[in-house]
């Protein structure tokens, strides 16, 4: 099973409206899954992200600093909770599609000491797969040791998953073509990287370490392919893609080439 293993990671930026709090993106969150439907032969994971359920929530509370005020704890709740409510949509529109799809909560499996994955335990996750269910996972409030709590990433949670599980491709899909030379969205003229190396992967996020956080509390492009660099070494194939256009993630469920980034070692 393991060998065959893909994980999706279905970026908050397209499954929500990150301009708009609480705002899902019901039609794509159906299409897509409806998409994964038709190519369910292989074995799946899928990690989802926060979009405008998880970050505003967790920058209001600065909940990446850690544990720093009893606030906070409320905070804790809150974004836990919001993360529940974009869980459950794309559940439920999961399992419309016959999708077999279980929640897991990774903060009840995975502990992080300084912001980095110290803990994970796999028993559970690879179980529901020998049953040929498909996890579902997202990025979560998690216990830190050093800190208290802090944030995981659905991106590094997806890396990790990928390695820990031998995955043999990992497709991340968000609301642009793939990885750019600059930042599309403010710049016009960007063009798309079709293929990188790690080095070139490397070079990049050295040059855009300016690239602009916004309202999100993970990092955006940079962050994800930062993620991605242990695993793309371990020589799993990481695909970036727009998750917000048909048929791209279908393509690459299927091993079809597509519109968007190969990142190989
Ligand atoms: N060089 C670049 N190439 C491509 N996108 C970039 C680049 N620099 C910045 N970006 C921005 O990164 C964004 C994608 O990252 P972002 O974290 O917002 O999405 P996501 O990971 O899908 O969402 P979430 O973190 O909620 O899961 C794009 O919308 C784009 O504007
Ligand atoms: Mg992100």
């Amino acid at each position: 099973v393991a060998s065959r293993l893909t994980v999706l990671k279905l970026g908050g930026s397209v499954i929500t409206d990150k301009t708009k709090e609480f705002t899902p993106s019901t039609e794509t969150i159906a299409r897509i899954m409806k998409e994964i439907s038709t190519t369910e032969d292989e074995s799946l994971i899928i990690v989802h992200g926060g979009g405008s359920y998880g970050h505003p929530l967790a920058k209001l509370y600065r909940l990446s600093n850690g544990h720093t005020n009893q606030t906070q704890i409320l905070g804790f709740a809150r974004t836990r909770q919001a993360m529940m409510d974009l869980n459950k949509i794309i559940l439920d529109s999961a399992i419309e599609n016959h999708l077999p799809c279980i929640s897991v909560q990774p903060s009840a499996f995975i502990r992080t000491r300084n912001r980095r994955i110290e803990d994970i335990d796999l028993r559970i996750v690879s179980g529901l797969m020998d049953l040929h269910m498909i996890p579902v996972m997202f990025g979560d409030v998690v216990l830190d040791m050093q800190l208290g709590f802090s944030i995981l990433s659905g991106d590094q949670l997806a890396s990790r998953l990928a390695i820990e599980l031998g995955a043999k491709r990992m497709i991340l899909a968000a609301d642009v073509d793939g990885v750019f030379d600059s930042d599309p969205k403010t710049n016009p003229k960007a063009y798309l990287m079709e293929r990188m190396t790690t080095q070139d992967a490397e070079a990049l996020i050295e040059r855009e370490k300016q690239d602009d956080r916004g309202s999100d509390v993970t990092g955006r492009m940079m962050g994800k392919i930062k993620e991605m660099l242990a695993a793309v070494e371990k020589g799993i194939q990481v695909v970036v893609l727009n998750g917000c256009v048909p048929g791209r993630i279908s393509n690459a469920l299927t091993g079809r080439r597509t519109i968007g980034t190969v990142i190989e070692r």
